[in-house]
């Protein structure tokens, strides 16, 4: 019992102790484990597999880029070490300066045995851009993410020192080294008249409120360093601060908040309670929970919160369900932003002030940091402005348990709600804003065969609004709705002789409606990301003896500007079939106005008690792909996949 408890919450749960479980960031405690994620060797000539996480296409202006590699670097042994840095220069030879799109290449291969890495690309402290490799294969793998970095059009345009940390391993097992180009393409903008990327669109509001900041301040950690420039949270009570200065003619701020989540908590959302842990008697399982918020803080004061996304690394839960088709977020993960200017009134003085991040419940670790964007009063030297109203509670936590020995349920909620407003008085006039984040999380969580089996249900609730009320008195609104679905069905069979057959299902959502109002109308982008998953694996001491994954997911963008979707599927490394297209789903086409109850795609539901471990999905009802789940339990001889 207490061996298979063990394996399965180890197993899909937790990372410290289990060969298979996404290694994104290394335990510093356990630098040189010899558990393999392991593989054929590879026959001759055979082409690297082609990785890739599914995401719309970057809208492009239809010119020539000016593209400089900015970084070519081979990730080898660098756990622990400075972050690779380098200068960093504007375009200087481009014939157009005016750019209206701004676009960060990242390219890599690698070949041999490696975990999963988490990485970030910082310009001048202000983190551009967090992402986690993928596992190579013996045979070599590719992959390319590309990300819009417009909005950091100004500090783009200014000298700096470009830093990249990437803690790779490399030894007699961990051979893979990460080869890695940068590349930053300048697209000129493409109309004479748009001579720069901010230029106003037809609301002929103030530039702030459709176009990238004047500056952007890192809120990260200073060099020198040995790691990279996040913040590291090691447990509920840990907070980071870092000290700031704005300039005084500043009328709006946004921070910009990166995150990602590690080691003990790299499944926050399947870790047990723990009354459950302490009943049970068990060590080294991770508790607290699987509620986690990042709770940002300005001077001491709670101002905005994060309920992440359940990005899974690519060696998660199952690696072999993120080959080629990697999970959503991993490769490019979400930041979050906070609209602060109601506070700015707070912070324009000229002094020093201070941002606090923590996360509750925590485990050891979670990196984080910011970016402070501001827009400048390029009329005046100072602004002023007054917080009016704040208001943030403690978030509202329900926990209902129900269990005997090792098994039982859990079904906690959690929402909470935090908003400010004040005004800004620029040479804009007057503006005032108001600021509000809402958000709701239910968990549902089934623990079976004494521990053996896990199944988890999760939805998160993210709503963000800024509704700007300008001089002329006509009201400026953004609103995105985020809706976050997570399932995992994982079920772990002991087959003696120290092998057990891992199961693994996940369902992973990634769902936004935006919605920006104005006196010249209402535009609304709707994007519906789900991935389904089935996995199996036999595994034996460290080894996955054999196994197969598959993973389906549908992806579908729509806005006024354009849409873009995506039906792919793949099946122990294969793609079994690939749609893309730029058609308009027919449900978003007669919902583009609001009514998101229609858009919802969830049933809500809060029923703790008609919670049979067979319909505990009901949560999970968009579910546009029922296609084959492939099941191999290949306990036939033991291939020794492991290579070297
Ligand atoms: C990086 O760029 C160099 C020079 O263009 C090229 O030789 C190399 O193959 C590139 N590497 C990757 C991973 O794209
Ligand atoms: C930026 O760096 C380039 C190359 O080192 C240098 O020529 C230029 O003068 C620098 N610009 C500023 C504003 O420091
Ligand atoms: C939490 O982490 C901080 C930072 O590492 C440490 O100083 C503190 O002792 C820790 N608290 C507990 C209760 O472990
Ligand atoms: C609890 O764990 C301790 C330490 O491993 C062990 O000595 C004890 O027997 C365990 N008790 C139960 C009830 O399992
Ligand atoms: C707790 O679980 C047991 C076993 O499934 C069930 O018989 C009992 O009714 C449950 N109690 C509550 C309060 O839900
Ligand atoms: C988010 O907004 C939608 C649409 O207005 C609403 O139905 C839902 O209750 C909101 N969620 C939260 C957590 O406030
Ligand atoms: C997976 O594909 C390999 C060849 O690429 C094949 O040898 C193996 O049998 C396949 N596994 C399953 C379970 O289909
Ligand atoms: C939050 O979720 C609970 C449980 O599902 C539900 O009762 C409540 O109405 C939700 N609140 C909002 C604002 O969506
Ligand atoms: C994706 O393609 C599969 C196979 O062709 C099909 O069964 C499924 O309905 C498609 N899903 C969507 C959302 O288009
Ligand atoms: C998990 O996936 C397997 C294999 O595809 C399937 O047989 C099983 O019904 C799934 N279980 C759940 C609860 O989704």
């Amino acid at each position: 019992m207490a061996f298979s408890l063990f394996s399965l919450l180890i197993f899909s749960i937790s990372l410290l102790h289990h060969p298979l479980s996404s290694n994104a960031a290394l335990p510093k405690t356990a630098l040189f484990r010899s558990e393999l994620i392991s593989e054929p060797t590879p026959s001759k000539d055979v082409p690297p597999t082609t990785f890739f996480e599914v995401t719309k296409p970057i809208e492009l202006p239809r010119t020539k880029p000016c593209s400089y590699l900015v970084l070519q670097h081979d990730f080898g042994y660098t756990y622990g070490k400075p972050p690779v840095l380098a200068n960093y220069t504007p375009p200087a030879n481009c014939p157009s300066q005016g750019f209206a799109k701004i676009v960060l290449e990242w390219k890599a291969t690698c070949k041999g045995r490696q975990f999963d890495r988490i990485f970030a690309v910082w310009l001048g402290g202000v983190e551009l851009f967090r992402s986690c490799t993928a596992e190579p294969r013996a045979t070599g793998i590719v992959w390319t993410v590309k990300k819009d970095i417009t909005r950091y059009h100004s500090l783009l345009m200014t000298n700096q020192t470009l830093a990249v940390y990437l803690g790779n391993l490399i030894d007699g097992t961990y051979t893979g080294v990460y080869h890695v180009n940068i590349t930053i393409h300048f697209y000129p903008a493409d109309q004479e008249r748009y001579s720069s990327y901010d230029m106003p669109d037809s609301d002929n509001l103030v530039k702030g409120y459709h176009s990238g900041a004047d500056l952007i301040l890192p809120i990260s950690r200073n060099f020198p360093l040995n790691d990279g420039l996040w913040f590291e949270i090691e447990n509920s009570t840990d907070v980071e601060l870092k000290e700031f200065k704005i300039p005084q003619n500043a009328y709006r701020a946004v921070l910009e908040v990166y995150v990602s989540f590690h080691e003990n908590d790299e499944f926050w959302y399947g870790n047990l309670p723990n009354e459950y842990i302490t009943a049970n008697n068990l060590t080294g399982t991770p508790g607290n929970g699987p509620f986690r918020e990042v709770v940002v803080s300005l001077d001491g004061v709670v101002i905005g919160a994060v309920w992440p996304f359940t990005v899974i690394y690519t060696g998660g839960v199952n690696p072999l369900l993120w080959r080629p088709i990697s999970a959503i977020g991993s490769f490019n993960l979400p930041s979050y932003d906070i609209e602060i200017t109601p506070l700015l009134g707070s912070i324009l003085d000229g002094n020093t002030h201070e941002f606090g991040f923590s996360v509750t419940n925590a485990l050891n670790v979670w990196y984080i940091d910011a970016n402070l964007h501001i827009w400048l009063d390029d009329k005046s030297v100072k602004t002023k402005g007054k917080l009016m109203t704040h208001n943030s509670l403690p978030p509202l936590v329900s926990l209902v348990s129900n269990f005997t020995g090792l098994n039982g349920k859990f079904f906690t909620t959690v929402s909470r709600s935090i908003s400010s407003s004040g005004w800004v008085q620029s040479s804009h006039g007057k503006i005032t804003t108001k600021s509000s984040q809402a958000f709701n999380y239910t968990n549902l969580m089934v623990m079976g065969k004494s521990g053996n089996l896990q199944i988890v249900n999760q939805k998160i609730d993210f709503n963000d609004s800024v509704v700007a009320k300008m001089p002329s008195n006509s009201v400026l609104s953004y609103k995105s709705f985020k809706r976050f679905p997570f399932y995992l069905y994982s079920d772990n069979l002991d087959l003696g002789g120290g092998s057990y057959n891992s199961v693994a299902n996940v369902t992973l959502g990634f769902n936004e409606k935006r919605v920006k109002a104005s006196d010249s109308g209402v535009s609304v982008s709707s994007l519906w990301n789900l991935q389904n998953g089935q996995g199996s694996m036999i595994v034996k001491g460290n080894l996955v003896v054999s196994g197969l994954g598959s993973t389906q997911q549908s992806y579908q963008y729509d806005s006024s500007k354009f849409c873009y979707f995506r039906n792919v599927s793949s099946s122990n490394y294969t793609i079994l079939y690939d749609k893309d297209g730029s058609a308009c789903s027919k449900r978003t086409e007669s919902h583009l106005g609001y009514g998101l109850g229609k858009w919802w795609p969830f049933p809500a539901r809060s029923a703790f008690l008609a919670s049979d471990p067979h319909h505990v999905n009901d949560f999970i009802t968009m579910d546009p792909m029922k296609s084959p789940m492939i099941m191999v339990f290949n306990i036939g001889p033991q291939l020794p996949l492991a290579s070297t």
